[in-house]
């Protein structure tokens, strides 16, 4: 089939390429001309694990292209994707400017029937907001259809081909079927609903995990005052199928550009519309406390952290991205930065992107071990892999004093404990 998507961002860019793989002729369209250069030349501006082979090998083969305007590739488009960004606005409530202007150019240059889907989270009632917008430009016929992305970031090549469901909201049997045609290829649940439970399944599932990553971590707060081991308590509760093992790592909380941003626009749009979303405030108040409670387990283990050296290891939200946005790494740094300790940092992929944002007296390391060196306590922020693997009797002889304070829990207590280290984590024993 013959689409359209507006918007190179990360959901749109993984969307394109996707698609292409799975035998559609896709045109991306941006208006950002430097991004589709750099895109034309086979460069992929975000890190995520197998994105540039499809690029380039879709590109290759010209089943895919990225153009700076709609024109000529609107004139075939069966589908198109708005795939722009909803940032937040200060309230929480998303900012649909990007949306309603991709609305305005679609409609400018439409003369044929065509299926508008949109990719972006929104709020429930945008799919009928956006067929009135696109009246107002173009008087032929059209479909409007909700079609919410669930990529995670560092597997969403694998989650696009490889869906545990795909949602479409559709308001006619005729668009329905576009859509089943689009996504002929893919082996898993369709769920065909109205607009607005296609537009509430996202928030709904988004703020549904954050819900589960606030418990546990409400868990590892009773935790550390009873003596239990969280880690062992979220295993234990995993194993009940109907509660199941995922996102259920207490720690630092969620952060990135999905989780906060979601939680925060439900709730708004829940009160907008008289409903106090009791839960949901509560999720959002566990999730910035646990990052207090990181600070406070600093400066317990090195006492007061002025002009004192601070290690931080990881900087990225979570591990597979370069994605700060949201990230505990940034607070941390800041409140550390203002209490005048000196902080190393480390992260495999996200340091470019932090420079741009920290300001300060930051030493930027090649490795851990660097960061390590003569600090007096390393924090651990995220769970990359490396971290895990770390020869942690080197570590030891690094440090100035042996404190470990881990956001992530990746260190077993016992052998932490038997090293020697001064070793805090998050709702286990020793905290
Ligand atoms: C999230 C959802 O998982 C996707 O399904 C959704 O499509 C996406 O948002 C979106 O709305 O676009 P993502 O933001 O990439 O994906 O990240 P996750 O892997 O879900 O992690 C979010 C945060 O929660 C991270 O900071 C992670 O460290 C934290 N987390 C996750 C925990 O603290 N504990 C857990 O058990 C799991």
């Amino acid at each position: 089939m013959k689409i359209l998507i507006i918007g190179t961002g990360y959901v749109g860019l993984v969307t394109g390429a996707c698609l292409a793989e799975k035998n559609h002729q896709v045109a991306c369209v941006d208006i950002d001309e430097k991004k589709i250069e750099k895109l034309n030349s086979g460069f992929c501006p975000i890190h995520e694990p197998g994105l540039p082979e499809l690029l380039g090998k879709n590109l290759a083969v010209k089943k895919l292209s990225f153009s700076g305007t709609l024109q000529p590739a609107i004139k075939e488009a069966e589908i198109i994707f708005i795939a722009v960004g909803t940032p937040a606005k200060e309230n929480g409530e998303a900012d649909l400017s990007y949306a309603e202007k991709a609305l305005e150019d679609i409609g400018r240059n439409l003369d044929h029937y065509a299926v508008i889907v949109n990719k972006s989270t929104v709020p429930v009632g945008t799919a009928k907001k956006a067929r009135k917008i696109l009246k107002r430009y173009y008087q032929g016929e059209f479909s409007i259809v909700s079609n919410p992305e669930f990529l995670r970031q560092g597997s969403a090549v694998k989650n696009f081909l490889m869906p545990d469901r795909i949602v479409i909201g559709a308001d006619s049997s005729h668009s329905k079927k576009i859509m089943e045609k689009l996504y002929q290829d893919f082996d898993c649940p369709k769920v065909f609903t109205n607009l607005e439970s296609a537009e509430m399944i996202k928030y709904a599932s988004n703020a549904f995990l954050a819900t589960k990553i606030s418990f546990i971590n409400e868990i590892a707060g009773v935790c550390e005052k009873v003596g239990a081991d969280v880690k062992e308590v979220a295993r234990g509760m995993g194993l009940d199928p109907r509660i199941g093992n995922k996102f259920l790592e207490a720690g630092l909380g969620y952060g990135g550009s999905c989780f906060p941003k979601d939680t925060r626009a439900l709730y708004q749009m829940a009160g907008v519309n008289g409903y106090d979303f009791r839960i949901l405030k509560a999720v959002i108040e566990v999730n910035n406390y646990q990052r207090k409670c990181l600070i406070e387990k600093i400066e317990r283990a090195v006492g007061d952290v002025k002009d004192k050296t601070i290690g931080i290891w990881g900087l990225a939200f979570k591990p597979d991205t370069d994605d700060i946005r949201e990230s505990a790494a940034i607070e941390v740094i800041q409140y550390l930065i203002g209490k005048r300790a000196n902080i190393k940092v480390h992260d495999p992929a996200a340091m470019e992107r932090a420079k741009a944002v920290l300001d300060g007296d930051i030493a930027y390391c090649d490795d851990p071990y660097e960061v390590a060196r003569d600090t007096h306590a390393v924090v651990i922020i995220t769970d990359w892999q490396h971290f895990k693997e770390i020869d942690k009797e080197r570590l030891k002889k690094l440090l100035l004093e042996p404190n470990i304070i881990d956001g992530r829990n990746i260190y077993e207590v016992e052998e932490m404990k038997r090293l020697g280290f001064n070793y805090l984590s998050v709702g286990r024993s020793n905290n």
